[in-house]
């Protein structure tokens, strides 16, 4: 089977994208980086990227007079690489309903959050404020509404009494990078379609997301 190609879009840090590379690198995940596009020249992931030996692209939001015009920049260098999947991690631009259509179905994302909870930012310490015993993340196709569309794999991460939003962020993003490779992984294998706003898995409906929780998938 041929390799999945993925176009990462990122923000940050990209521990996420790291997540990915290493497991391209350790024979996990046939798949294969074509970009990584950042619209912040600072982000740490460029260096990832590069290290990895990855084409970069910096495209600053802030040279574009709006939303839309940003979003066809990054059409621009995505669409000739032809990507079977747009892989957000990180990236924190709301995208234009134009993008999301343009790769609806091959467009995901990772929320640090239990989605439908905590839809946005600040998502760890809002669980820590609701006094919630189990916070997490999810892995989900994007559709038009921020942080909405199907969900594949939510882990589940228990809230400690003595949790602050950044050892609880830690944890939550140690088990992001579980699961986030194991859903292009999925896709990468053919097993995982997102199609007519349903989830397939090995041809049968997904209907509830799976739970990543103590290292261990279940349905
Ligand atoms: C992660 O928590 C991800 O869920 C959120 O932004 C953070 C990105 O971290 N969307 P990194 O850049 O992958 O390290």
């Amino acid at each position: 089977m041929p390799k999945a190609s993925l176009v990462v879009l990122i923000s940050g840090s990209g521990s996420n994208l790291q997540a990915i590379i290493d497991a391209i690198q350790n024979d996990e995940l046939d798949a294969e980086i074509k970009a990584v596009i950042s619209n912040q020249a600072t982000a740490f992931g460029l260096a990832r990227a590069t290290q990895a030996n990855i084409n970069t692209h910096v495209i600053d939001h802030k040279q574009f007079p709006d939303r839309e015009s940003f979003d066809q920049a990054m059409i621009e260098i995505i669409d000739p690489l032809k990507p079977d999947l747009v892989v957000l991690a990180g990236f924190m631009r709301i995208l234009s309903n134009d993008f999301i259509e343009h790769y609806l179905h091959r467009l995901i994302n990772i929320h640090p959050s239990l989605l439908p909870k905590y839809k946005g930012l600040n998502t760890h310490q809002l669980a820590i404020d609701n006094h919630d015993s189990i916070h997490g993340a999810s892995v989900h196709y994007v559709s038009y509404e921020l942080d909405s569309g199907p969900v594949v794999i939510q882990a589940e991460v228990a809230v400690l009494a003595t949790d602050n939003a950044e050892t609880l962020a830690s944890r939550v993003l140690k088990q992001e990078h579980k699961i986030y490779p194991m859903v292009i992984k999925m896709v990468a294998e053919g097993r995982l379609t997102f199609d007519k706003e349903r989830l397939n898995l090995d041809n049968k409906h997904l209907t509830k997301p799976l739970i990543w929780k103590d290292n261990q998938l279940s349905t």
